[in-house]
């Protein structure tokens, strides 16, 4: 056995793109910024677009291929921007369209794609429509372009149906006009300051098609299309009680493609909205995507979502949500794979993002946690930081290896754990809120990620300012503790990435091979062999690897062996 040097950036990767014969996006690793948490360049306390262009070169250094950004736009910020009150312009809070311009070209410079974010299930309240909606009178062309119903009961005091928000609370709220009187109530999936738009208006499918052409016409690369399952409402807007927990974003983990859907997830009309942005998108050279949003299961489903005529890309949430589990993350990984190439597209996958516990601490949890609820200092089920890492490092280094594209979070490639022990009167999360403080939520993973641990807000923001407090304990994950230090999660995430690119394994195929035990996961992709380990003991290398060079290691083996919850890459002749 032979031991690979750790050096990860020893040659750059082949200069010819991994593109090379397919579309970039086919293998792409995409790494999710979320501007508020990201690098703050004004020193206000929240990232903005100068502090992302000022921290380019630390991804370039990374070896991603794009970044997609969390919403920027002008917005109240009731739902950390996903409330959006002004499509084509950026809030002050993190700075001009000429830093955007800015921040593409020196991204473009780099050779790394910008992907932005669209939200186009919701505006914000504040948004100039849904102003002139609450002016107008019901039945007016102003409120048809939002979700806008007479109440039931006499009076109609009671909401029009019994949808749940996905933040808690009922998905109405009543109007009040300017006189005190009660009126109509209109229709928000997710927060009272986040109503719905009414997608069966020509007008709004209009305006949309404009913010597309706005941001494509700037030269972004295209579009995570937030809620993409939502837009469109079944017809009568039918009273539905949730089978699993209320207020979730659907995929309810089902892999019975007859369950009954939400009348408000996965409606058939919203592939005819995605069949009109493509055709916008073709308009553009440089291959420009859309990647959608849509928590609807079985994968089989899905995939509807990237027929050739569609989007490129769907975040494959059914893999987020696999337990530590080598037999089922082998089931979910076969079935990604087979339903995704069955319409064409690559199937994706991911860990982490801003809405789900990390998973350095999420996969840890010994209890079930759905989506959105967060854990915090009372919950029961502490994760165990030691094992959290050493799974999360393990995932990642599985993930990294697979066919297809990767979407990354910020601060994963540092290990960090979820942000548990946040003051109450710190967090922000409307569902905190909307639950009355029942669920958490998800300000635990939104905490802004470190950079120097020795600097103020550890490197964050120079006057240490940052908009949810950091813990204490963070400088080990910092970027400067970690950079160059052999062992360390930044160097397994660099090095993971560099093989992956250098032996294309983002357009290969997987060959499984039988390890004999469940638990351990053994497969090749082209000149890689991958074993990973998901029990809690040692596991012995399979025979025909043992001349191989270890490749890459998600922790350290000294005997040679496969540790409990670790990966090992095999490069093989
Ligand atoms: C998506 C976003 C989430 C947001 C919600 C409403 O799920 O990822 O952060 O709260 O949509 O826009």
């Amino acid at each position: 056995m032979t031991q690979a040097s750790s050096a990860a950036r020893d040659a750059p990767p082949p200069t010819t793109d991994a593109t090379v014969g397919a579309e970039w996006w086919r293998s792409a690793v995409i790494y999710q910024i979320y501007p508020r948490s990201f690098a703050d360049a004004n020193g206000d306390g929240m990232g903005d677009l100068a502090g992302i262009t000022s921290r380019l070169d630390a991804l370039k250094q990374l070896g991603i291929d794009a970044i997609w950004l969390s919403p920027f736009f002008p917005s109240p910020q009731k739902d950390a921007g996903y409330d959006v009150a002004d499509y084509c312009d950026v809030d002050p809070l993190f700075g001009t369209l000429t830093d955007v311009d800015e921040m593409t070209d020196a991204a473009h410079s780099r050779g790394i794609r910008v992907i932005i974010d669209l939200v186009p299930n919701h505006s914000s309240d504040r948004h100039p429509w849904f102003q002139q909606a609450l002016a107008a009178a019901p039945g007016s062309f102003e409120r048809d372009r939002y979700m806008f119903r007479d109440g039931r009961g006499p009076d109609g005091a009671e909401a029009p149906n019994n949808w749940e928000s996905v933040f808690g609370g009922p998905a109405w709220t009543r109007t009040v006009d300017a006189q005190g009187t009660p009126g109509q109530w209109y229709l928000h999936l997710f927060d009272s300051s986040q109503p719905d738009f009414d997608w069966s208006n020509p007008d709004v499918r209009s305006m949309f098609r404009d913010v597309l052409r706005f941001w494509l016409d700037r030269g972004v690369d295209g579009f995570r299309v937030d809620v993409a399952h939502g837009l469109v409402k079944a017809d009568g807007l039918p009273d539905f009680t949730p089978p699993g927990s209320a207020g979730s974003m659907g995929g309810q983990g089902t892999t019975d493609s007859t369950a009954v859907l939400a009348p408000y997830w996965g409606q058939d009309g919203v592939h005819d909205i995605y069949r009109e942005w493509n055709q916008v998108l073709a308009e553009y050279d440089g291959q420009r995507v859309l990647c959608a949003e849509a928590w609807v299961d079985p994968l089989q489903k899905m995939a509807l979502w990237v027929r050739p005529d569609e989007m490129q890309q769907a975040f494959n949430f059914p893999y987020l949500e696999t337990p530590w589990s080598g037999a089922e993350l082998r089931r979910i990984i076969d079935e990604s794979i087979a339903a995704f190439s069955a319409v064409g597209a690559p199937s994706t996958w991911v860990l982490s993002n801003h809405d789900v516990v990390r998973h350095a601490s999420r996969l840890a949890l010994t209890q079930e946690n759905p989506q959105g609820h967060g854990i915090g200092p009372e919950t029961a089920d502490r994760p165990n930081i030691d094992i959290g890492l050493a799974r999360a490092r393990a995932a990642s280094a599985l993930m990294l290896a697979l066919p297809g594209g990767a979407y990354l979070y910020q601060g994963e490639e540092l290990g960090l754990p979820e942000a548990i022990d946040l003051p109450d009167e710190a967090r922000q999360d409307p569902t905190w809120f909307r639950t009355n403080h029942e669920r958490y939520g998800r300000d635990g993973c939104r905490v802004p990620i470190p950079w120097d641990a020795d600097a103020p807000a550890y490197g964050f923001s120079a006057t240490g300012a940052s908009w949810l407090p950091q813990p204490d304990d963070w400088a080990p994950y910092a970027r400067s503790s970690q950079l160059g230090v052999a062992g360390s999660t930044l160097e397994l995430y660099s090095r993971a990435l560099w093989l992956r690119k250098t032996h294309q394994l983002g357009l290969g195929a997987i060959e499984w091979h039988d390890a004999g035990d469940d638990s351990v996961l053994w497969f090749s992709n082209g000149p890689i062999t991958v074993v990973a380990n998901t029990s809690d003991q040692d596991a012995v290398v399979p025979t025909s690897l043992s001349e191989a060079t270890r490749a890459l290691e998600s922790a350290p083996a000294p005997d040679g062996g496969i540790p409990a919850d670790s990966t090992v890459w095999f490069l093989t002749p």
